[in-house]
Protein backbone atom coordinates (compact mmCIF):
# COMPACT_ATOMS: atom_id res chain seq x y z
CA UNK A 1 0.00 0.00 0.00
CA UNK A 2 1.10 3.26 -0.79
CA UNK A 3 2.01 6.23 1.14
CA UNK A 4 -1.00 8.63 1.54
CA UNK A 5 0.29 12.05 1.19
CA UNK A 6 -0.51 14.81 3.71
CA UNK A 7 -2.85 17.21 2.10
CA UNK A 8 -5.65 14.84 1.78
CA UNK A 9 -7.15 13.65 -1.27
CA UNK A 10 -9.81 14.14 -4.29
CA UNK A 11 -12.39 12.33 -6.15
CA UNK A 12 -12.85 13.50 -9.38
CA UNK A 13 -16.78 14.38 -10.04
CA UNK A 14 -19.02 11.21 -11.32
CA UNK A 15 -15.12 9.44 -11.38
CA UNK A 16 -13.76 6.62 -9.84
CA UNK A 17 -10.30 8.61 -9.82
CA UNK A 18 -9.39 9.59 -6.49
CA UNK A 19 -5.92 11.81 -6.75
CA UNK A 20 -3.56 12.90 -3.60
CA UNK A 21 -4.40 16.93 -3.69
CA UNK A 22 -0.83 17.08 -3.85
CA UNK A 23 0.13 16.01 -7.54
CA UNK A 24 3.43 16.84 -9.96
CA UNK A 25 3.60 18.88 -12.76
CA UNK A 26 5.71 17.39 -15.43
CA UNK A 27 6.73 20.57 -17.66
CA UNK A 28 10.08 20.85 -16.26
CA UNK A 29 11.32 18.31 -17.32
CA UNK A 30 11.99 18.57 -20.82
CA UNK A 31 14.40 20.71 -21.32
CA UNK A 32 15.42 24.45 -21.61
CA UNK A 33 12.00 26.04 -23.33
CA UNK A 34 10.42 23.44 -22.67
CA UNK A 35 11.70 22.18 -25.41
CA UNK A 36 13.99 18.77 -26.61
CA UNK A 37 15.05 16.16 -23.75
CA UNK A 38 15.74 16.68 -19.76
CA UNK A 39 19.18 18.81 -18.92
CA UNK A 40 19.34 15.55 -16.67
CA UNK A 41 17.39 12.64 -17.85
CA UNK A 42 18.54 10.34 -14.96
CA UNK A 43 17.33 12.72 -12.69
CA UNK A 44 14.12 13.32 -14.45
CA UNK A 45 13.36 9.83 -13.84
CA UNK A 46 14.48 9.58 -10.33
CA UNK A 47 12.32 12.49 -9.65
CA UNK A 48 9.39 11.05 -11.70
CA UNK A 49 9.87 7.79 -9.26
CA UNK A 50 10.18 9.39 -6.18
CA UNK A 51 7.12 11.48 -6.34
CA UNK A 52 4.99 8.00 -6.92
CA UNK A 53 6.90 6.38 -4.26
CA UNK A 54 5.93 9.39 -1.39
CA UNK A 55 2.56 9.00 -2.89
CA UNK A 56 1.62 11.44 -5.65
CA UNK A 57 -0.90 9.56 -7.99
CA UNK A 58 -1.65 12.79 -9.99
CA UNK A 59 1.34 13.83 -13.21
CA UNK A 60 0.03 16.61 -15.61
CA UNK A 61 1.89 16.48 -19.02
CA UNK A 62 1.50 17.27 -22.32
CA UNK A 63 2.59 15.61 -25.53
CA UNK A 64 3.39 19.22 -26.73
CA UNK A 65 6.21 19.66 -23.80
CA UNK A 66 9.34 18.57 -25.42
CA UNK A 67 7.73 17.89 -27.77
CA UNK A 68 6.72 13.88 -26.62
CA UNK A 69 9.85 14.27 -24.61
CA UNK A 70 8.15 14.42 -21.47
CA UNK A 71 5.77 11.41 -22.18
CA UNK A 72 8.14 9.95 -23.05
CA UNK A 73 10.45 10.39 -20.10
CA UNK A 74 7.01 9.15 -18.06
CA UNK A 75 6.68 5.96 -20.03
CA UNK A 76 10.55 5.18 -19.57
CA UNK A 77 10.24 5.76 -15.99
CA UNK A 78 7.07 4.48 -15.06
CA UNK A 79 5.48 2.49 -17.41
CA UNK A 80 3.91 -0.05 -16.74
CA UNK A 81 1.81 2.18 -14.76
CA UNK A 82 0.48 1.35 -10.79
CA UNK A 83 -3.10 0.84 -10.33
CA UNK A 84 -4.44 3.86 -9.19
CA UNK A 85 -2.10 6.77 -10.84
CA UNK A 86 -3.70 9.17 -12.82
CA UNK A 87 -1.90 10.84 -15.85
CA UNK A 88 -3.74 14.20 -17.11
CA UNK A 89 -2.62 15.03 -20.35
CA UNK A 90 -3.89 18.44 -22.48
CA UNK A 91 -4.77 19.21 -26.39
CA UNK A 92 -4.74 22.19 -28.03
CA UNK A 93 -1.60 23.33 -29.31
CA UNK A 94 1.76 22.49 -31.26
CA UNK A 95 5.15 23.18 -31.16
CA UNK A 96 6.64 23.89 -34.36
CA UNK A 97 10.06 23.54 -35.22
CA UNK A 98 11.02 27.93 -34.32
CA UNK A 99 10.08 26.55 -30.71
CA UNK A 100 7.17 28.56 -30.62
CA UNK A 101 3.27 27.67 -28.83
CA UNK A 102 0.87 27.47 -32.13
CA UNK A 103 -2.87 26.47 -31.60
CA UNK A 104 -3.53 23.06 -32.76
CA UNK A 105 -7.67 22.69 -31.77
CA UNK A 106 -8.80 21.64 -35.10
CA UNK A 107 -10.66 18.12 -35.43
CA UNK A 108 -7.87 16.27 -36.67
CA UNK A 109 -5.21 18.13 -34.44
CA UNK A 110 -7.09 17.13 -31.67
CA UNK A 111 -7.84 13.48 -32.75
CA UNK A 112 -3.74 12.96 -33.77
CA UNK A 113 -3.20 14.98 -30.37
CA UNK A 114 -5.40 12.12 -28.80
CA UNK A 115 -2.88 8.99 -30.82
CA UNK A 116 -0.10 10.92 -29.81
CA UNK A 117 -0.37 11.02 -26.25
CA UNK A 118 -1.63 7.08 -26.18
CA UNK A 119 1.16 6.22 -28.14
CA UNK A 120 4.08 7.95 -26.65
CA UNK A 121 2.35 7.09 -22.73
CA UNK A 122 2.05 3.87 -23.57
CA UNK A 123 -1.75 3.74 -22.96
CA UNK A 124 -4.90 2.00 -24.93
CA UNK A 125 -7.31 5.24 -22.77
CA UNK A 126 -6.20 8.24 -21.51
CA UNK A 127 -7.59 9.35 -18.03
CA UNK A 128 -8.18 12.97 -18.51
CA UNK A 129 -7.90 14.95 -21.45
CA UNK A 130 -7.60 19.32 -21.05
CA UNK A 131 -8.54 20.68 -23.74
CA UNK A 132 -6.34 23.91 -23.28
CA UNK A 133 -7.45 27.21 -25.07
CA UNK A 134 -4.54 29.18 -26.67
CA UNK A 135 -5.70 32.91 -26.25
CA UNK A 136 -3.36 35.59 -25.67
CA UNK A 137 0.10 34.05 -24.04
CA UNK A 138 -0.91 32.82 -20.76
CA UNK A 139 -4.48 34.59 -20.30
CA UNK A 140 -7.67 33.63 -21.47
CA UNK A 141 -10.01 34.30 -24.38
CA UNK A 142 -13.33 34.17 -25.25
CA UNK A 143 -14.93 32.27 -27.70
CA UNK A 144 -16.58 29.29 -28.33
CA UNK A 145 -15.35 25.80 -27.22
CA UNK A 146 -18.22 24.13 -28.68
CA UNK A 147 -16.19 22.12 -31.56
CA UNK A 148 -13.70 21.15 -29.08
CA UNK A 149 -15.84 19.89 -26.97
CA UNK A 150 -17.72 18.10 -29.26
CA UNK A 151 -14.61 16.02 -30.89
CA UNK A 152 -13.27 14.83 -27.01
CA UNK A 153 -16.66 14.00 -26.51
CA UNK A 154 -17.15 11.76 -29.43
CA UNK A 155 -13.21 10.38 -28.56
CA UNK A 156 -14.76 9.51 -24.97
CA UNK A 157 -17.43 7.86 -27.02
CA UNK A 158 -14.82 5.99 -28.68
CA UNK A 159 -13.29 4.81 -25.14
CA UNK A 160 -10.20 6.69 -25.89
CA UNK A 161 -10.65 9.14 -23.37
CA UNK A 162 -11.94 8.37 -19.89
CA UNK A 163 -12.86 11.92 -18.91
CA UNK A 164 -12.71 15.42 -20.19
CA UNK A 165 -11.32 18.89 -18.06
CA UNK A 166 -10.54 21.92 -19.78
CA UNK A 167 -7.42 24.84 -19.52
CA UNK A 168 -6.91 28.24 -19.92
CA UNK A 169 -10.63 29.01 -20.11
CA UNK A 170 -13.51 31.61 -18.94
CA UNK A 171 -16.05 30.87 -16.45
CA UNK A 172 -18.85 31.44 -19.92
CA UNK A 173 -16.43 28.58 -21.71
CA UNK A 174 -16.69 26.05 -18.71
CA UNK A 175 -20.48 26.30 -18.97
CA UNK A 176 -20.35 25.72 -22.96
CA UNK A 177 -18.36 22.89 -22.48
CA UNK A 178 -20.72 21.89 -19.73
CA UNK A 179 -23.88 21.53 -22.19
CA UNK A 180 -21.65 19.34 -24.34
CA UNK A 181 -20.14 16.66 -22.26
CA UNK A 182 -19.39 16.42 -18.24
CA UNK A 183 -16.14 18.29 -16.98
CA UNK A 184 -13.97 16.77 -14.44
CA UNK A 185 -11.55 19.41 -14.14
CA UNK A 186 -10.35 23.14 -14.88
CA UNK A 187 -6.66 24.42 -14.95
CA UNK A 188 -5.94 27.73 -15.23
CA UNK A 189 -3.12 30.31 -13.73
CA UNK A 190 -3.61 30.93 -10.09
CA UNK A 191 -1.24 31.56 -7.62
CA UNK A 192 -1.39 33.74 -4.70
CA UNK A 193 -0.46 36.78 -6.90
CA UNK A 194 -2.77 36.06 -9.43
CA UNK A 195 -6.31 35.46 -8.25
CA UNK A 196 -8.59 36.52 -11.20
CA UNK A 197 -10.04 32.92 -11.18
CA UNK A 198 -10.88 33.57 -7.24
CA UNK A 199 -14.57 33.59 -8.12
CA UNK A 200 -14.01 30.69 -10.96
CA UNK A 201 -12.61 28.33 -8.47
CA UNK A 202 -15.72 28.93 -5.71
CA UNK A 203 -17.78 27.93 -8.65
CA UNK A 204 -15.94 24.88 -9.38
CA UNK A 205 -16.06 23.61 -5.67
CA UNK A 206 -19.65 23.86 -5.45
CA UNK A 207 -20.06 21.39 -8.39
CA UNK A 208 -16.82 19.60 -7.02
CA UNK A 209 -14.98 19.83 -10.07
CA UNK A 210 -11.17 20.19 -8.89
CA UNK A 211 -9.47 23.25 -10.28
CA UNK A 212 -5.76 23.04 -11.13
CA UNK A 213 -3.71 25.79 -10.62
CA UNK A 214 -0.98 26.45 -13.16
CA UNK A 215 2.21 28.36 -12.10
CA UNK A 216 0.97 27.44 -8.19
CA UNK A 217 5.00 28.92 -8.04
CA UNK A 218 4.73 31.53 -10.36
CA UNK A 219 6.11 29.34 -13.19
CA UNK A 220 8.99 30.98 -14.80
CA UNK A 221 9.08 33.61 -12.72
CA UNK A 222 8.96 32.89 -9.58
CA UNK A 223 6.91 34.46 -6.76
CA UNK A 224 8.50 36.64 -4.67
CA UNK A 225 6.92 38.82 -2.01
CA UNK A 226 8.60 40.01 1.14
CA UNK A 227 5.19 38.58 2.98
CA UNK A 228 5.88 35.76 1.79
CA UNK A 229 9.12 35.58 2.94
CA UNK A 230 8.35 36.80 6.08
CA UNK A 231 5.64 34.17 6.89
CA UNK A 232 7.84 31.44 5.69
CA UNK A 233 10.98 32.37 8.15
CA UNK A 234 8.03 33.01 10.99
CA UNK A 235 7.07 28.84 10.16
CA UNK A 236 10.71 27.72 9.70
CA UNK A 237 9.38 26.91 6.45
CA UNK A 238 10.43 28.15 2.35
CA UNK A 239 8.66 30.64 0.64
CA UNK A 240 7.26 28.39 -1.62
CA UNK A 241 6.22 25.83 0.63
CA UNK A 242 3.88 28.47 1.89
CA UNK A 243 2.92 29.29 -1.39
CA UNK A 244 1.91 26.03 -2.16
CA UNK A 245 0.09 25.52 1.76
CA UNK A 246 -1.67 28.70 0.90
CA UNK A 247 -3.42 26.76 -2.20
CA UNK A 248 -3.94 24.12 -0.65
CA UNK A 249 -6.07 26.10 1.85
CA UNK A 250 -7.62 28.15 -0.56
CA UNK A 251 -10.58 25.57 -1.59
CA UNK A 252 -10.71 21.93 -0.72
CA UNK A 253 -10.86 21.47 -4.97
CA UNK A 254 -7.85 23.28 -5.97
CA UNK A 255 -5.44 20.35 -6.40
CA UNK A 256 -1.48 21.11 -6.44
CA UNK A 257 0.94 20.28 -9.83
CA UNK A 258 3.72 21.79 -8.77
CA UNK A 259 7.01 21.52 -11.54
CA UNK A 260 10.32 20.47 -10.52
CA UNK A 261 13.19 18.84 -11.90
CA UNK A 262 14.88 18.77 -8.68
CA UNK A 263 14.60 16.07 -6.02
CA UNK A 264 15.19 18.70 -3.62
CA UNK A 265 12.60 21.16 -4.45
CA UNK A 266 10.36 17.56 -4.99
CA UNK A 267 11.00 16.87 -1.39
CA UNK A 268 10.37 20.56 -0.39
CA UNK A 269 7.54 20.47 -1.91
CA UNK A 270 5.80 17.46 -0.84
CA UNK A 271 6.84 18.44 2.51
CA UNK A 272 4.66 21.42 2.04
CA UNK A 273 1.37 19.66 3.06
CA UNK A 274 2.74 19.48 6.24
CA UNK A 275 2.36 23.39 6.98
CA UNK A 276 0.01 24.91 8.99
CA UNK A 277 -0.42 28.43 8.58
CA UNK A 278 -2.15 30.34 11.10
CA UNK A 279 -5.39 32.52 10.38
CA UNK A 280 -3.03 35.92 10.84
CA UNK A 281 -1.01 34.06 7.99
CA UNK A 282 -3.56 33.65 6.14
CA UNK A 283 -4.49 37.04 6.17
CA UNK A 284 -1.51 38.13 5.12
CA UNK A 285 -0.78 36.29 2.90
CA UNK A 286 -4.75 37.11 1.17
CA UNK A 287 -3.37 40.78 1.23
CA UNK A 288 -0.73 39.78 -1.35
CA UNK A 289 -2.72 39.88 -4.38
CA UNK A 290 -5.11 42.93 -3.06
CA UNK A 291 -4.54 45.91 -5.23
CA UNK A 292 -2.54 48.47 -3.48
CA UNK A 293 -5.05 51.39 -3.44
CA UNK A 294 -7.51 48.89 -1.27
CA UNK A 295 -5.18 48.41 1.51
N1 LIG B 1 -2.38 24.36 -18.83
C1 LIG B 1 -1.38 25.16 -19.08
O1 LIG B 1 -1.44 26.02 -19.94
C2 LIG B 1 -0.12 25.02 -18.30
C3 LIG B 1 0.85 26.03 -18.37
C4 LIG B 1 1.99 25.89 -17.60
C5 LIG B 1 2.16 24.78 -16.78
N2 LIG B 1 1.20 23.81 -16.75
C6 LIG B 1 1.33 22.65 -15.84
O2 LIG B 1 1.46 23.15 -14.54
C7 LIG B 1 2.61 22.56 -13.91
C8 LIG B 1 3.20 23.53 -12.92
O3 LIG B 1 3.64 24.70 -13.58
P1 LIG B 1 5.17 25.03 -13.81
O4 LIG B 1 6.00 23.83 -13.59
O5 LIG B 1 5.27 25.69 -15.13
O6 LIG B 1 5.44 26.16 -12.77
P2 LIG B 1 5.57 26.18 -11.16
O7 LIG B 1 5.21 24.86 -10.58
O8 LIG B 1 4.85 27.39 -10.70
O9 LIG B 1 7.11 26.49 -10.97
C9 LIG B 1 8.10 25.68 -11.49
C10 LIG B 1 9.41 26.42 -11.30
O10 LIG B 1 9.67 26.54 -9.91
C11 LIG B 1 10.89 25.88 -9.59
N3 LIG B 1 10.65 25.18 -8.32
C12 LIG B 1 9.87 24.11 -8.08
N4 LIG B 1 9.88 23.80 -6.79
C13 LIG B 1 10.69 24.69 -6.18
C14 LIG B 1 11.10 24.88 -4.85
N5 LIG B 1 10.68 24.07 -3.87
N6 LIG B 1 11.95 25.90 -4.58
C15 LIG B 1 12.38 26.73 -5.55
N7 LIG B 1 12.03 26.60 -6.83
C16 LIG B 1 11.18 25.57 -7.14
C17 LIG B 1 11.19 24.96 -10.73
O11 LIG B 1 12.58 24.83 -10.91
P3 LIG B 1 13.37 23.45 -10.59
O12 LIG B 1 13.12 22.55 -11.75
O13 LIG B 1 14.78 23.90 -10.48
O14 LIG B 1 12.83 22.94 -9.30
C18 LIG B 1 10.57 25.70 -11.90
O15 LIG B 1 11.47 26.65 -12.41
C19 LIG B 1 3.53 22.25 -15.09
O16 LIG B 1 4.52 21.31 -14.74
C20 LIG B 1 2.54 21.78 -16.13
O17 LIG B 1 2.24 20.41 -15.92
C21 LIG B 1 0.07 23.94 -17.48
Amino acid sequence: MRPSLPGGQFTFPGTSMTVQRMGYGAMQLAGPGVWGPPGDPVMARAVLREALEAGVNHIDTSDFYGPHVTNQTIRQALHPYRAGLVLVTKLGARRPPDKSWQCANSPQELTDGVHDNLRNLGLDVLDIVNYRVVGSGHGTQEGSVAEQMTVLADLKRQGLIRHIGLSNVTAAQVVEAQAITDIVCVQNLYNLVHREDDLLIDALARQGIAYVPFFPLGGFTPLQSSTLSDVAARLGATPMQVALAWLQNRAPNILLIPGTSSLIHLRENLAAMNLTLSPEALVALDRIAVPASTH
